[in-house]
């Protein structure tokens, strides 16, 4: 059986490697050319650890191959994962346009059953509205069972969690659809939801959700306890230990960023506006989420007496550890204001680049912490890469004009700091 992965981003990248380890013969097609020359050459067009392994393992037993052609793609798969992107609109919706002309291709070109596979995280109604659009660009009326089968993967361990998935959900109208998945998938030791199509897209939402209300419920907390001299990272191991609430995603930091929590929520507030039910929670997630680096800066304005003309070294510019991934990255958003307030500034990441729109005369990246941190009136860790915890702290206090460090994610031990001569803040433990 071959499998076709529609879409060749992060998530369908991750899930062609996956097919093809566990036995499947896989297309990957998308309309970027360059992502299809890249990854036919063995390069991955995004930082992942050990994808780039597996891509040339499977690239030289030929078990995948790339292509542009979206005729060869569908004549020549039976099953078809749709893994292309849904971004935000402006109103908080997705944008369906990738969606739906991958629907309209497989309507266009198939000859004969096809399973459809959908991956991408869509509104719910998605699969609803992906059967109309297939079955109205059929020239003539050949069946297909279209599937809900959501995609939980991180980014940094998005190997990792592909094949140790924590649930494999599926939402199918057909038994016999749902089955079919499921035996794809034989090999990966998973519990299973088999539902309907719209719950299946509706856990998606809810798990994101879920763990971005955690996120923003802790670093709500954060902002009482830097009043109350108490510190939240305490808080997270007091509570974690309770199996209802669970010990992961109570780190309070800066906020949460990345290709899907701030997406997802937003387009679930919307999905829920557009039935008149008002998801007051997570509105309120949201607006702490977008507020946290404000309240953030704030301590540090407080603490350096101001902005204006201090040269501020930021370490870490992706959303998180283990990926060069900027979307909705806090980092960018701190750096921007930090450049609105006359502030010059260094900045280190081990793998992310500075983007194009933040190229400034004010602002220089640097290949060492050392150099990053030189002469600077504050140190202001914005991702918690391993390396930021090991760096010789001890030593780095001689290069600074001003020992001030600003712990966006807790990640260092501020008594040590202390002890060191820094002027250490740890968010929420201040
Ligand atoms: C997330 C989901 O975890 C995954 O299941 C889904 O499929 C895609 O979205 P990802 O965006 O790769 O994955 O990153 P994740 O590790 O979940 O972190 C998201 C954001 O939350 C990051 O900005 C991270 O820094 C932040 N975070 C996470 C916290 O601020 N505190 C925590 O305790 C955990």
């Amino acid at each position: 059986m071959k499998t076709l992965v529609a879409g060749v981003g992060y998530v369908g990248t991750t899930t062609a490697l996956l097919l093809a380890e566990l036995g499947w013969k896989v297309l990957g097609f998308d309309t970027d050319n360059s992502k299809i020359s890249a990854l036919s050459n063995g390069t991955l067009p995004f930082y992942e650890p050990g994808l780039d392994t597996l891509l040339r393992t499977h690239l030289s037993n030929a078990n995948i191959c790339f292509l542009v052609d979206p005729v060869q793609a569908i004549r020549e798969s039976q099953v078809v994962f749709i893994c292309v992107g849904t971004p935000s609109l402006e109103d908080g919706s997705s944008d369906m346009r990738y969606i739906r002309s991958v629907a309209e291709m497989i309507g266009n070109h198939m000859q004969e059953y096809k399973l459809i596979v959908m991956k991408s995280t869509v509104p719910v109604g998605t699969q609803k509205q992906v059967v109309q659009w297939i079955s109205e660009a059929q020239i003539s009326s050949i069946p297909f069972d279209v599937v809900s089968n959501p995609e939980f993967l991180r980014e940094g361990s998005a190997v990792y969690d592909a094949f140790h998935p924590d649930r494999i959900v599926i939402g199918s109208d057909s038994d016999a659809a749902a089955q079919q998945v499921k035996m794809i998938y034989r090999d990966i030791d998973s519990p299973y939801v088999v539902t309907k199509p719209a719950t299946a897209e509706m856990i998606k939402y809810a798990a994101n959700a879920f763990l971005a209300a955690k996120i923003s419920y802790m670093n709500e907390l954060a902002r009482l306890c830097d009043q109350i001299d108490v510190s939240i990272s305490d808080i997270a191991v007091g509570i974690g230990y309770d199996p209802r609430i669970g010990k992961s995603f109570l780190q309070a930091g800066i906020g949460y960023g990345g290709s899907c929590f701030p997406k997802d929520v937003k387009s679930l507030l919307h999905i829920a506006k557009e039935h008149d039910t008002n998801l007051s929670l997570l509105q309120q997630v949201v607006h702490i989420n977008e507020t946290q680096y404000q309240y953030f800066i704030e301590q540090m304005v407080r603490r350096l007496g101001g902005l204006d003309g201090k040269i501020i070294a930021v370490l870490g510019l992706s959303f998180k550890p283990g990926t060069d991934d900027l979307r909705e990255a806090p980092s960018l958003k701190m750096i921007s204001h930090l450049l609105q307030s006359e502030a010059a500034i260094q900045v280190h990441d081990p793998v992310a680049a500075l983007p194009e729109q933040l190229l400034h005369k004010n602002i220089v990246q640097f290949e060492s912490i050392m150099d990053t941190v030189r002469q600077a009136d504050a140190v202001v860790i914005c991702t918690e890469w391993p390396e930021y915890a090991s760096a010789s702290w001890s030593d780095l206090i001689q290069l600074m004009r001003n020992a001030a460090v600003f712990d966006g994610r807790n990640v260092l031990d501020g008594e040590q700091m202390k002890a060191w001569g820094y002027d250490y803040y740890g968010i929420g433990n201040g």
